[in-house]
């Protein structure tokens, strides 16, 4: 392992006197930069298609900070799109696609080896990130787990509660459990494909973990990402896999273990002193600042800083938000947070 790799040095379980540092969507409208290059592109997924653009904008926030990981830039609903959905963005309000809700919706699929069709610019994307990245910069590629991509795919957009989908697996168990099984089929092709491209670590991004409950936890947040983490251990051993399970609560503890996930990232509703008793004690962690400090900053983020900081410093820790930044933060914010991590 390339020893000036500090996120790959955590992710092997060292501990660092300084954790790594990157942050979720870091290529975001909160940029400058990232608005002017999204508006070159025209719009959203023109942005994830076009590999030159899609690199530019993952190599913004590297220049502007020195993160110690860049994460590709795309989407997580792309692979919908790759198994045939119908996917557009809707300015100010989110992502839209076309629904599954019955079983001719499901039929209409393409098989799990067509996505890569749909897929390659986002390959092409990591290729030229893997030349032109510092080398001291991990390379993270991703996906959404197969619950998550499956809300969108069965409501046809973001829902609060993820109401369609626990619908349809109540009601119709064998077609969601269908969906979620070709979801699971793609994902482990395409983060192969990342990884075959030049990704060095993928993780994968279960925004909706929390409104599973109980045994539909275990049954669809959890076996999923076992299946998935599984399948990539044996393709290509030694390349890390981080889960984030968000929301999860209870569900953080002993997730590590049953998923395989060599670190698992957590959201800022968990403490971090609870954290490192019950989830870093598998191992690494990632997480877990509230993104509203990059909106408020001031002396709150420094004190929240050093105490997760401080909560994880026993044990391996990638340091990053609970969740992605939002549009309205502010970029001095973010370098107070990396001032703070790195030594201030
Ligand atoms: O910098 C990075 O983190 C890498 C790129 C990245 C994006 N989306 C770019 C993006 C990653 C890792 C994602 C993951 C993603 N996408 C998730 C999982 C993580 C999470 O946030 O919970 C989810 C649920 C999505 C689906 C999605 N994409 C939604 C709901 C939205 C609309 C909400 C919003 O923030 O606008 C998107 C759009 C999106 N994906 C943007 C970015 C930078 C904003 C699009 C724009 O420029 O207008």
């Amino acid at each position: 392992m390339a020893e000036n790799k500090k996120l790959l040095r955590a992710l092997a379980g060292e501990v660092l006197d300084t954790p790594p540092i990157w942050m979720m969507r870091q290529a975001g409208r909160y940029l400058p930069e990232y608005r002017a290059t999204r508006e070159q592109a025209g719009d959203f997924l023109s942005l994830c298609y076009t590999p030159d653009l899609a690199a530019e904008v993952t190599l913004q926030p590297i220049r502007r900070y020195g993160f110690d990981a860049a994460i590709l830039f795309a989407d997580i609903l792309l692979v919908p799109q790759a198994l045939g959905a119908d996917l557009w963005f809707v300015t100010g309000e989110g992502p839209r696609l076309s629904t599954i809700t019955q079983q001719p919706d499901f039929d209409a699929l393409k098989p799990v080896d067509a996505i890569h069709e749909t897929l390659s610019p986002v390959y092409e994307t990591v290729r030229i990130l893997s030349r032109e990245l510092p080398s001291e910069t991990t390379l993270i590629g991703f996906a959404g787990a197969p619950w998550t991509v499956a809300t969108y795919m069965i409501a046809g957009r973001g829902t609060p509660d993820q109401g369609p989908a626990h619908a349809l697996r109540e009601e119709n168990t064998a077609l969601f459990e269908a969906l979620l099984d070709r979801i699971t089929a793609a994902t482990i092709e395409y983060l192969s494909a990342q990884i075959e491209a030049g990704a060095e670590v993928v993780k994968v991004f279960d925004s909706w973990a929390g409104s599973l409950k109980g045994e539909a936890f275990t049954k669809y947040a959890v076996e999923p990402c076992r299946i998935i983490t599984q399948a990539l251990k044996e393709r290509h051993p030694g390349i890390p896999v981080i889960g984030f399970p968000r929301e999860a609560g209870e569900g953080y503890v002993g997730f590590a273990k049953a998923t395989g996930f060599d670190c698992v990232a957590l959201d800022n509703s968990v403490a971090p002193e609870w954290a490192a008793e019950h989830v870093q004690v598998d191992g690494c962690v990632q997480g877990n600042l509230a993104s509203s400090h990059m909106v408020t900053g001031g002396q709150a983020l420094v004190d929240e800083t050093r105490r997760i900081l401080r909560a994880f410093s026993k044990g391996p820790h990638i340091f990053n938000l609970g969740h992605g930044i939002t549009p309205d933060a502010d970029p001095e914010n973010v370098q107070l947070m990396i001032d703070t991590v790195r030594g201030g």
